[in-house]
């Protein structure tokens, strides 16, 4: 059981202003800020990101809303971080999502969900490598 996982704020949670309160909640369940940075991605890279995805129907369009303003991206460390975190951000789809989750307190729709959260400790990993440096993770 590894002891990071990778998240971003997505665009429109950005933008709503709600990103300090998502840290907060974050914060306050004992995950650790390893890295942090705002940044508008580039479609090349958004694409590649979610390249796992590309033969299904929602593809090109999560391509251009996760390009259409900018996000945090951050790597977060807790015992059992992968599954833990996956808990406290609920299920994809907001309206499944459990109360007191960050998706049932700050999506908006399915694919305006607020908020990633890796799926494994291996694409925890390859989504860290994919966005920080290791001089850039304390
Ligand atoms: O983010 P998560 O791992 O919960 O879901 P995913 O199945 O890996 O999908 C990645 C992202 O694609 C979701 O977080 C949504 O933003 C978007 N999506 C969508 O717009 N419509 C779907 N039917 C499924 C996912
Ligand atoms: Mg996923």
């Amino acid at each position: 059981m590894g002891n990071i996982t990778f998240t971003m704020i997505k665009p429109e949670a950005v933008e709503a202003g709600s990103s300090g309160a998502i840290f907060k909640i974050i914060e306050e369940n004992n995950f650790r800020i390893v890295s942090l940075k705002k940044v508008l991605l580039s479609a090349e890279k958004a694409s590649k990101f979610y390249e796992v995805h590309k033969d299904r129907p929602f593809y090109s369009e999560l391509v251009e809303y996760m390009t259409s303003g900018p996000i945090f991206a951050a790597i977060l460390e807790k015992d059992n971080a992968v599954l833990d975190f996956r808990e406290l951000i609920g299920s994809t789809n907001p309206s499944e999502a459990k109360d007191g989750t960050i998706r049932k307190l700050f999506a908006e729709s399915m694919a305006k969900n607020a908020i990633h959260g890796s799926d494994s400790d291996e694409n925890a990993i390859i989504e860290s490598d994919f966005h920080f440096d290791s001089n850039e993770r304390f």
